[in-house]
C-alpha cells in the first residue's frame, strides 16, 4: 500500500481543513452516534494561543486502490495533531489523533503516530501524555491501539451527562443557601471581571495540582492575572459562563467552576474546572457554585439541552455532587502516557 504523510496550515473554511476535521468527526460519529462531540477547525484554533500551546497538523493519504475500497474521494484516510505545551510540562506534548472508520485496522492510525512521536522528539520532548474517550467502558479500539504501542493507562475518568433544563424547584432543593456573612457566590457571562484575575490566577494554579492527576508526575503551572486573561478574556467562538465563590470575611476568592459551549456543538454545554481551595472545603461551596453557574446557563443559553462533565473515577466527592444534580454516566476517558 502506498501512502504519504503531509503537514497542513489549518485555515477556517479552507477545504483541505474541512476534510481533516471532517476525519476527526466521522471517526467520534462511528464510536458515539448521533450524539457526538463536534469538533471545528475555529475552535482548534483559537485554543491554541489562548492556552499557550504550538499545534501542528498531520494527515495521511493513501494509495487510490485503499481509498476506493473505502468509498471515499482524494481524502486523507487518517489525522493526527502534535500539542506543544509552550509554558509548564513543556516536555510534556499530547497527540490527538483519528482514522476514518472505513480505513481503521490497516496501521494507518500506527503509522501516523509513530510519525508525530518522531517528531516530538526530535523537538525535544520527553514524553506523550494524552486521552481517549469511548462509551465504551473497556474503552474500545483506542485502548488495545494505545497499549500496543507502549502507552501505560494514567488515569480513568467517567462522562456524565445532565439533561436540562433542570426545574427552578429541583435547583432550589438543592442550593445549600450560604450564610452570606460567610460566602457569596458571583457570576460572569463569556468573559471575568478584572478584579477576579489576581485570585483567579492563585485558584488556577492549585487546579493543576488538586484535582486528581494519576499516576503521572505533572509540575505546578504557574498562572498569573496575564495568564487568566489570555485564556478567558480573549475575543473566542467558545462561550463561557463562570461562577465564583468569594470568602466574604477576606474579600478573596476561594472556589470557581466555569461551563462553556463549543462552536460545534451549541446545544451541548461542558463542564470544564471546578476547585474549592482546602481550607475551605466542606461548606457545600462545590455544590452551591454548581447550582448557581447551571443556573446562569439556563438563563442565558435556554437552547442548551445538556451538560457534559468527566471526573476522575477516584474523586468521588465530585461525583457524588454530580449524582445530587442529576448527573448520569455516559462514557469514560482514559488518560495514556509514553516515555519518548
Ligand atoms: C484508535 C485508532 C486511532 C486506531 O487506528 P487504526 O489505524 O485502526 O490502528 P492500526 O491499524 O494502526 O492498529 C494498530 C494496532 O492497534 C490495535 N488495535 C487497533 N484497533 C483495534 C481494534 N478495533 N480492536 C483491537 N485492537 C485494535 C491492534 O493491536 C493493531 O494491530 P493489528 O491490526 O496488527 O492487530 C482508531 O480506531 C480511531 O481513530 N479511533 C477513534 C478515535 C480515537 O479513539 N483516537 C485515539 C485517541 S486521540
Amino acid at each position: 500500500m502506498k501512502w504519504r504523510i503531509d503537514e497542513l496550515t489549518l485555515v477556517p473554511g479552507g477545504p483541505l481543513s474541512e476534510q481533516w476535521v471532517g476525519v476527526h468527526n466521522a471517526a467520534s460519529r462511528a464510536l458515539w452516534g448521533e450524539g457526538a462531540p463536534v469538533l471545528t477547525v475555529e475552535e482548534l484554533l483559537d485554543i491554541a494561543p489562548r492556552r499557550a500551546e504550538h499545534r501542528r497538523a498531520f494527515a495521511l493519504w493513501a494509495s487510490e486502490g485503499d481509498l476506493l475500497a473505502g468509498g471515499g474521494g482524494d481524502a486523507p484516510v487518517a489525522v493526527a495533531q502534535t500539542i506543544q505545551h509552550e509554558r509548564d510540562n513543556t516536555e510534556t506534548a499530547g497527540v490527538s489523533h483519528s482514522v476514518h472508520p472505513d480505513h481503521q485496522r490497516r496501521g494507518h492510525g500506527s503509522r501516523l503516530l509513530e510519525h508525530c512521536e518522531w517528531l516530538l522528539r526530535e523537538a525535544g520532548c520527553a514524553r506523550i501524555h494524552d486521552h481517549a474517550d469511548s462509551p465504551d467502558e473497556s474503552g474500545g479500539s483506542a485502548t488495545a491501539f494505545a497499549l500496543a504501542h507502549g502507552y501505560r493507562l494514567t488515569q480513568t475518568h467517567v462522562s456524565q451527562d445532565l439533561s436540562l433544563p433542570v426545574s427552578g424547584e429541583t435547583l432550589a432543593a438543592l442550593d445549600p443557601r450560604l450564610d452570606p456573612a460567610a460566602y457569596v457566590v458571583e457570576t460572569a457571562v463569556d468573559a471575568l471581571p478584572e478584579e477576579w484575575l489576581e485570585d483567579r490566577a492563585l485558584l488556577a494554579r492549585r487546579m493543576s495540582t488538586d484535582a486528581p492527576t494519576g499516576d503521572i508526575d505533572l509540575d505546578e503551572q504557574e498562572w498569573d492575572a496575564e495568564r487568566v486573561r489570555q485564556q478567558w478574556n480573549t475575543p473566542s467562538p467558545i462561550w463561557a459562563v463562570e461562577s465564583v465563590v468569594r470568602h466574604v470575611p477576606s474579600g478573596r476568592l476561594v472556589g470557581f467552576t466555569d461551563i462553556v459551549v463549543r462552536p460545534g456543538d451549541p446545544r451541548r454545554a461542558v463542564q470544564t474546572d471546578t476547585l474549592v481551595l482546602r481550607e475551605h472545603r466542606g461548606n457545600a461551596l462545590g455544590l452551591a457554585l454548581k447550582v448557581a453557574n447551571l443556573r446562569a446557563l439556563q438563563r442565558e443559553k435556554p437552547d442548551v439541552t445538556a451538560v457534559r462533565t468527566w471526573n476522575a473515577d477516584t474523586n468521588v466527592h465530585m461525583i457524588a455532587i454530580n449524582e445530587r444534580l442529576g448527573f448520569r454516566p455516559t462514557g469514560w476517558s482514559r488518560e495514556w502516557a509514553k516515555d519518548l
